[in-house]
């Protein structure tokens, strides 16, 4: 059976898996909904979907929120989750089912989460070295497992974290309100080259450069493809414990050019 696998990423983990879990699963096409962006209503082809994003916040991030709010899909249609997040989020597997059972009235069939490194330095370092490597060989053998779990249908529907959907409570509506103006909070030091490696990599197209510097308009994501991607650490983030000194972190294998196509091609 074909997959159309929906995707958004910022530093490459979900284009990771997004990629790995296509590759097991054959037939499948990588669809980036950054593409979608303005595209009023999103008919999803046949075969069975999926939706493929990080954790923001115990919820989505806003741009997917908004794209399973424009999705036009049937109630036979295998439809599954697969988030990945750097520490807790099961309640983000809850949103993604609220939005499709508005769409359908039928949540998804199946949700899955993939723990992988996290990418949000003014909340914590990154993790490096052996303890990254380990994170990313356990996240290969759990994308085995759901595809195989893909591949018959398996229903799995996501379970209840009173955590997670507490602190999603909390903190999403605020951080969902705010998030598109967050580019306020980035600053550029003087070790920026212009060298504009930033606007390839925003997902939003929220970075142009001006008089050789980034500057930041009013779709930021808070992704943090920026910051992380800088090659000299110019770009810093005043929140929580800042960024300076905090480490940096994106996925090994994923380059900026592949994160530029996230905005420019349907299918890969
Ligand atoms: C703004 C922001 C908020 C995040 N919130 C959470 C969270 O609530 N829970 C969690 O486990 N990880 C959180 N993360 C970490 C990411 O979900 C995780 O690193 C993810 O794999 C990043 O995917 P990407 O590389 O495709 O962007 C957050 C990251 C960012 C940038």
């Amino acid at each position: 059976m074909k997959t159309t696998l929906y995707y958004f990423s910022g530093t490459g983990n979900t284009l990771a898996v997004a990629r790995k879990v296509a590759s097991l699963l054959g037939d499948t096409d990588l669809v980036p909904i950054a593409a979608l962006m303005n595209t009023e209503t999103i008919t999803v082809p046949q075969g069975r979907i999926g939706i493929c994003c990080p954790v923001y916040d115990m919820g989505i991030p806003v741009m997917v929120r908004s794209f399973i709010s424009r999705l036009s899909v049937s109630v036979n249609t295998y439809v599954f989750g697969l988030l990945t997040f750097g520490g807790t989020g099961a309640s983000a597997l809850k949103m993604i089912d609220r939005g499709i059972q508005l769409r359908r009235g039928r949540g998804i069939n199946a949700g899955f989460m993939v723990k992988m490194p996290g990418n949000f330095p003014p909340l914590s370092v990154p993790p490096m070295g052996s303890k990254q490597q380990s994170i990313l060989a356990k996240a290969e053998a759990d994308c085995a497992r759901i595809a195989e779990d893909i591949k018959n249908n398996h229903e799995k529907r996501p379970g209840i974290s009173p955590l997670s959907s507490l602190l999603q409570f909390l903190l999403y509506e605020p951080f969902a309100k705010n998030v598109h103006r967050s580019g306020e909070r980035f600053s550029i030091s003087a070790a920026c080259t212009s060298c504009g490696i930033c606007a390839t990599v925003c997902p939003s197209e929220n970075i142009t450069i001006q008089d050789g510097k980034p500057v930041y308009a009013d779709r930021c994501e808070l992704c943090c493809a920026c910051l992380n991607y800088c090659p000299v650490q110019a770009i810093n983030l005043g929140m929580m414990f800042g960024t300076e000194g905090r480490g940096r972190y994106h996925h090994p294998d994923i380059t900026p050019a592949d994160l530029h196509r996230q905005k420019e091609i349907m299918y890969e």
